[in-house]
């Protein structure tokens, strides 16, 4: 199949969290399994080398009003699947992935017509457009209308769901930036609160959705976790599947990971307690093999829940029966209360304010355990990546952390970390008591723990076949909808559909 994904972030080029690792490695899982497979992305002012890349075209037109124009390049080298990069500096050239939020919604909308028309300047039309969260959602909705009787009009499209929270709600002229009818801003279509909600349009558009994992497929039909986006969620249920995530081992692999201090297997660990030695040394931490090392490598917001997980952090850490190494960056007073944990505990909490690639690398081979009290979590990678190190998970159970941590219990056979219920301090200072009693009281569970852990295998290629039968069936599906005698039939992710959505749920939303 030919499958165009588009996304705003692409590691190793451009990466603000689980987003930019994922879309490359189903993109390269996808090109093993022998698809025809292409990624298009903004060309971001912070990748490196991005004047060298080889120029793909000097020239694109983008049918945006009033028409606007960029050039793309490509990645050098073989990657499996052709990263392609949208360069328009005005909009891209800055060093943050998201950016001014003032022009943002201008600037994910130019990218998805971009992604778009690139295909059919190169005559290369896709089978399946796959969409990669709000920024290219729209995407869908230019497939049912402006661009439908194109070449590339009878595309299927998925979209998948990494965050729910983030949908971009943006002013109504996008609409007139992107040509698109009126029909579709209503509010039983794009719009909301008075403006157009680009998720929510994806959502309505696409022919099939997809989110990274089973337990946040169902999460967030209901309220507490569907971001009042919840109606259209349930309207769109026979089309959503939660397909998981995986680790790329080419990346992350304890055996051969380029910046560890020592290498390790699950069948010989000995160099983990080098790598805790010197993780402990890097960060000025007291050297000391017995005590439990947590580590946390995260974007500082809400969602990730380390808010709650400070204070019985500071009294374990305070008593001298844990150490701390954490790395991240995000809301200016939590990385302020962090580092003030760290200076008040010099030998016992370390404390990285920014983003590091390779400290976070060490941090999941040197730590004992992985601290992840998420609020919610569509999946999770850092999980995936501790339980690949041997270091145990320390996890609530919700969304993609549930269906990837087995819980210890004393004697639990298949545990692989520790799983905790509410999103609450409470529930936060129970998991490390129960860390502290395995590390402790249970020393030959723990080391069985971490081997079995290092052996659950979450491959891409799973993943990527999963998403080859979506894509076959949202091509049956598209296929149907472009059917002559089917043109009225309301076949989810078609334009007739997309005109019946329910009112009341669309208020909500
Ligand atoms: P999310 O995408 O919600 O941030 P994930 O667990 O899916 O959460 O993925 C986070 C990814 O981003 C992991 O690869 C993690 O190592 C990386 N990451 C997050 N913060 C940092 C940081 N400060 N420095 C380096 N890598 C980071
Ligand atoms: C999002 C989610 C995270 C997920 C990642 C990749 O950033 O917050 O849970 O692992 O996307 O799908």
């Amino acid at each position: 199949m030919r499958v165009l994904h588009l996304t705003p972030e692409l590691a190793p080029w451009s990466k603000s969290g689980g987003l930019g690792d994922a879309a490359a490695a189903l993109a390269k899982a996808l090109a093993l399994g022998g698809h025809d497979v292409r990624v298009v992305t903004p060309l971001h002012g912070s990748i490196p080398g991005r004047e060298a890349l080889p120029c793909h075209r000097e020239r694109l037109d983008v049918g945006v009003r009033p028409a606007d124009a960029c050039r793309v390049r490509r990645a050098a080298g073989s990657h499996g699947f052709a990263a392609l990069f949208i360069e328009h500096d005005a909009f891209f050239g800055g060093r943050e992935i998201y950016g001014d939020p003032g022009s943002a919604g201008r600037r994910a909308a130019f990218l998805a017509r971009a992604g778009l028309d690139l295909c059919l300047a190169d005559g290369w039309i896709p089978d399946v457009v796959h969409c990669h969260d709000w920024t290219v959602a729209l995407a869908p909705v230019l497939l049912n209308t402006v661009l439908r009787e194109s070449p590339i009009g009878a595309a299927a499209s998925v979209l998948t769901i990494h965050n729910l929270q983030h949908q971009g709600l943006h002013g109504k002229d996008i609409a007139a930036y992107l040509g698109l009818p009126e029909w579709v801003v209503t509010p039983d279509n794009l719009e909301c609160l008075g403006g157009i909600n680009f998720l929510k349009g994806g959502l309505y558009h696409a022919t099939r959705l997809t989110t990274v994992s089973p337990t946040y497929a169902r999460e967030i039909a209901g309220p507490a976790h569907g971001f009042g986006l919840d109606p259209v969620i349930r309207h769109r249920q026979a089309d959503l599947e939660g397909i998981l995530n995986g680790v790329d081992a080419d990346d992350w692999n304890p055996a051969r990971d380029a910046h560890l201090a020592a290498r390790y297997s699950a069948s010989d660990l000995s160099g983990k307690a080098s790598c805790k030695a010197a993780l402990q040394g890097e960060l000025g931490l007291e050297r000391d093999p017995g005590i439990p090392l947590i580590g946390v490598v995260a974007r500082l917001w809400e969602q990730k829940g380390l808010d709650l997980a400070l204070e019985p952090l500071r009294t374990r850490i305070r008593a001298g029966q844990l150490q701390l190494a954490l790395l991240g960056s995000g809301d200016s007073a939590l990385e302020q209360a962090y580092l003030a944990l760290a200076s008040a505990h010099p030998g016992g909490a370390a404390v990285r304010i920014g983003y590091d690639n390779r400290l976070a690398h060490r941090i999941e081979a040197g730590a004992d355990f992985f601290l992840m009290p998420s609020r919610f979590e569509p999946c999770g990678l850092n999980q995936l990546y501790s339980m690949a190190y041997g270091t145990l998970p320390i996890v609530r159970r919700t969304g993609g952390l549930a269906d990837t941590v087995d819980p210890w219990t004393p004697g639990a056979p298949d545990a692989t970390g520790i799983v905790f219920e509410h999103a609450d301090s409470a529930a936060i200072a129970w998991a490390l008591g129960q860390a502290l009693e395995l590390r402790h009281r249970h020393p030959r569970e723990l080391e069985a723990m971490r081997a079995r852990a290092m052996r659950r295998e979450f491959p891409w290629s799973r993943a990527a076949d999963r998403y080859a039968l979506c894509y076959a069936e949202a091509v049956r599906q598209r296929r149907g909808a472009f059917a002559p005698d089917k043109t009225d039939a309301p076949t989810p992710g078609s334009p007739t559909n997309t005109r019946k959505a329910p009112a009341k749920a669309a208020r909500k939303a």
